[in-house]
This record gives structure tokens, C-alpha cells and sequence, in this order.
């Protein structure tokens, strides 16, 4: 099937454009306000971070699906106003919440959507729709967002205003799947919620797909997530088994992803990170046991493989090295890239992280390549440093943890010492070894 690339995908409005507030300028709520000005509607990008409302009023994203380019383009229709102040969304017709909803000592911290939902409640207009797309458990619409929004409005939900729940399937660094062509599941808590959601929806994304329920749209994102959870365990774990067994598990999933009916490929990896799976499974595994006292074994299951996967790539890093006849202590380690996956600069979770931790506490000196990540996603005992062929040489050991497109690959593979490939980048030489 041809699926076009990231376009700009502008196309003409059929209904009356809308003023529109985002709520919450990240990873999902930027792709939101740029769809929602390309296709012509007003939006109002509000964050409580004023450092990245000034860089989205000049031009500079921080988001690489969004180019400056594109933002640019937002700016000069002059239908795209970043801004920390509330209340600039006065007058919205839609206002979309994409704030975080981290872990807080493992449990779910909603205390953004709840900051959110308080300070735009005085807002809301007779006839105006809020609709939350943070991934949170099956309840949180109905049980904690609405209440919010009608005591700080006085007025009903689902008879003065309408409110829905939309989970974001935003896939950064995904350039074949975008917020347009990838089907959006709508919903709200009643009828007239419903068909209010689904056709503001209907000016963004190609196609909708209507659920009964908020609560079922909840449960969706957190199956998807906890299904690619709950999946990249299963091969990590079997990748140990199989190292142990001296299998080969890269070609046996080559080998069962011919497959054409049955099964679905995923890969090994040194661990999860990002926004999503290591924190949404928790929302819903939170939620079942407070509500129903029963452990979501699988979660259980999946956060504990997951989560060992760099202890596990710890004490790979400890047999390379013993074969080369050295100690952690004291070896140069390179690793290339930190963020939590490919081709992004998303350093959150990152498991390269918790393995530069573990290395770095055996006495190893640590330097790492990663071109899209800030500073700041460095940890401060490792040496950030550019790719060169003289750093590649000069190290013991080398890690790929991330495998972003633009690396020089054949020069890590031609000039390392040794190398652990944890994403099956390399072609396999005497030098190189997968996970
Ligand atoms: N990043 C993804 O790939 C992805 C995909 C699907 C769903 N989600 C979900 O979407 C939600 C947002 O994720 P994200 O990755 O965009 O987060 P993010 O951290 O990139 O962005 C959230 C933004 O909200 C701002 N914010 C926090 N409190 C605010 C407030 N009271 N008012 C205004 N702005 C506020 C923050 O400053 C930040 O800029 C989360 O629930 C996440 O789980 C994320």
C-alpha cells in the first residue's frame, strides 16, 4: 500500500475553521496545533514552560517531526500563537489537553491534567469541546477531568459543553505514519460529546474511528502499549535463552517474520524508554489492582524483563571484555546513541542511561555519541563526544545502543575494537557481536 510521506497534507475545510487551544506544547500536542493550523483552523499552543513557547514564537522547534519550516509556515498564516498565558484561550471552540502523565513512585500522576483542566475551566464557553488525549487509565475522563471542568465552569458537561477522550497514536520518528493517516479513535461521554469529537477530528486525521465509551477509548491506548510491552519482553527474554543456547535469535525472528498470517515482528533491544512503555502499562496495571485487588501478571511480567535489560547488557558488556582479557574497571567504553530509540532526541527512559549507570559504578570511562539529544540528556559522568574514527579506536569497547540512520556505520564497524551491537545494526565480523 503507498502511504504518502510527511506532506503538509494541507487541504481545505469544509466546516466553519475553529479556534482551537492546545493544551500542552510537547511530543503530541505540536503535531496537533500544526495539523490543526495547516488545515485552517486558529490555534492557541499554550505551555507552562515559557522557554518553549519563546522557541515555538521564533521559529525553533524542539520536535523533529515538526521542522522549523513547518512551524515557520504556522506562524506566518497567522493562525499560531505559542503562548504561556491562559487566558489567551479564551473565546476556544476545542481545546485539546496533551499534558504528560508521568510516574510518580510508580504510581500515575495526574496532577497535570488536573492543573490543566482547573486553570481552563473558567473558559469554557457554552458549546465548546475538551477533549483529553493523555494516555491515562480507563475512569480518568468521566471520574476525575469532568468533575474538574464543571466546577470550575458551573455549567454541565454533555449538556453546556462536551467533553471526549482521544488517545494520541503519534509515533516519533515514524515518517510513514503521521497524525493524518493514521486512523484516530474518538470518543465522549455521551452522544452529542461523541459526533462534537469526531468532527473536529474529521478536520485532521483521514480517518476516525468511533467507540461507545471514554472509558474504551482509554483502555485502547493502554492495550496497544502494554501489546508492544508485553511483546518486546517476550523476545528480550528469549534473546538471553537463546544466547545461552548459542541460537542465533536474530535469524530465527527473520525467520518466523515470513510469516504471513500469526505473528507479528518485534526486536531485542537493551531495554524500553520513552513516554510510553515504561510508564503506561503501570496506569493500567494501577487501575486493575486498585479497583479489582488482582495483579495485571503480564505487566508484572513484561516491567521486570523489560527493565533487567541493561543489567543484562551489563554483564554481556563484562564477558566481552574478559575475552579481550580486560575489566570494566578501567576500560574506555564507547556507546553510540543514548536516546530511548532510533532517529529521535528523546532522551526520557532511555535504558542507555541506567547501563551507562551500571558500567560507570564497575570503573568504566564512558564516552557517547548521540547527535540528536541535548546536552542535558548526557548523564554527567559520561564524556559527550563526535563520531570519529580516532574515538572509535581509541576504546575497548564499543556499545550501540540507539541505531539513529545517521551514523557513519561502516566506519564503527571497520574501526572498532570490538563491538556489542544491541539492534543488529552491523554486519556480523570477528569484531562484532549482537545481543
Ligand atoms: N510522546 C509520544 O510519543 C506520545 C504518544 C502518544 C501519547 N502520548 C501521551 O501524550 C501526553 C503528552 O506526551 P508528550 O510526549 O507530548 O509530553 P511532553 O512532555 O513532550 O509535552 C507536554 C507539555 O505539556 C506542558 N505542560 C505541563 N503542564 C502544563 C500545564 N498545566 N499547562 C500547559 N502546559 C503544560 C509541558 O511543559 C510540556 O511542554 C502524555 O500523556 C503521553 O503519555 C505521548
Amino acid at each position: 500500500m503507498h502511504v504518502p510521506a510527511h506532506a503538509p497534507g494541507v487541504r481545505l475545510l469544509r466546516t466553519t475553521p475553529l479556534r482551537v487551544a492546545v493544551i500542552g506544547q510537547g511530543y503530541v500536542g505540536l503535531s496537533i496545533a500544526v495539523r490543526a493550523v495547516d488545515v485552517g483552523h486558529s490555534v492557541i499552543g499554550l505551555d507552562s514552560n515559557p522557554q518553549r513557547t519563546q522557541r515555538l514564537q521564533s521559529g525553533n522547534s524542539y520536535i523533529e517531526d515538526v521542522s522549523n519550516e513547518t512551524l515557520q509556515r504556522c506562524i506566518d498564516s497567522g493562525r499560531f500563537v505559542a503562548t504561556t498565558s491562559i487566558e489567551d484561550c479564551a473565546d476556544f471552540d476545542v481545546a485539546v489537553f496533551t499534558v504528560p502523565t508521568p510516574l510518580r513512585d510508580g504510581l500515575p500522576d495526574l496532577t497535570f491534567v488536573e492543573a490543566s483542566a482547573a486553570a481552563i475551566a473558567p473558559f469554557i464557553n457554552p458549546k465548546s469541546t475538551l477533549i483529553l488525549e493523555s494516555t491515562t487509565y480507563p475512569g480518568t475522563t468521566e471520574e476525575l477531568f469532568v468533575p474538574i471542568l464543571e466546577k470550575g465552569s458551573g455549567m454541565i458537561a454533555g449538556v453546556d459543553f462536551f467533553v471526549g477522550y482521544s488517545p494520541e497514536r503519534i509515533d516519533p520518528g515514524n515518517v510513514t505514519w503521521h497524525l493524518e493517516n493514521t486512523p484516530k479513535v474518538v470518543s465522549g461521554i455521551n452522544q452529542v460529546s461523541l459526533e462534537k469529537v469526531n468532527e473536529f477530528y474529521q478536520t485532521l486525521v483521514a480517518t476516525t474511528v468511533m467507540v461507545s465509551g471514554t472509558r474504551e477509548a482509554e483502555l485502547s491506548k493502554l492495550l496497544e502499549n502494554t501489546f508492544r510491552h508485553v511483546n518486546i519482553a517476550l523476545v528480550n527474554e528469549l534473546a538471553i535463552f537463546a544466547a545461552g543456547l548459542d541460537v542465533d535469535i536474530w535469524e530465527a525472528i527473520d525467520a518466523a517474520s515470513t510469516k504471513p498470517f500469526g505473528y507479528m515482528r518485534f526486536s531485542p533491544g537493551p531495554g524500553v524508554g520513552g513516554h510510553c512503555l515504561p510508564i503506561d502499562p503501570s496506569f493500567l496495571s494501577w487501575k486493575i489492582e486498585q479497583t479489582l485487588g488482582s495483579p495485571f501478571r503480564f505487566i508484572d511480567l513484561a516491567n521486570d524483563v523489560n527493565s533487567h535489560m541493561p543489567e543484562y547488557v551489563a554483564r554481556r558488556v563484562v564477558a566481552s571484555l574478559n575475552r579481550l582479557r580486560m575489566s570494566v574497571n578501567g576500560a574506555r567504553i564507547l556507546i553510540i546513541g543514548l536516546a530511548y530509540k532510533k532517529n529521535i532526541g528523546d532522551g526520557r527512559e532511555a535504558p542507555g542511561w541506567d547501563l551507562c549507570q551500571l558500567l560507570y559504578q564497575m570503573g568504566a570511562i564512558i564516552q557517547a555519541v548521540d547527535p540528536l539529544l541535548d546536552n542535558s540528556d548526557f548523564p554527567h559522568f559520561v564524556e559527550r563526544v563526535a563520531l570519529e574514527e580516532s574515538t572509535i579506536r581509541e576504546s575497548d569497547l564499543t556499545i550501540i545502543v540507539t541505531d539513529h540512520d545517521g551514523i557513519d556505520w561502516s566506519m564503527v564497524q571497520s574501526a572498532s575494537r570490538h563491538v556489542l551491537d544491541t539492534r543488529h545494526r552491523l554486519e556480523l565480523s570477528p569484531n562484532v557481536e549482537y545481543l
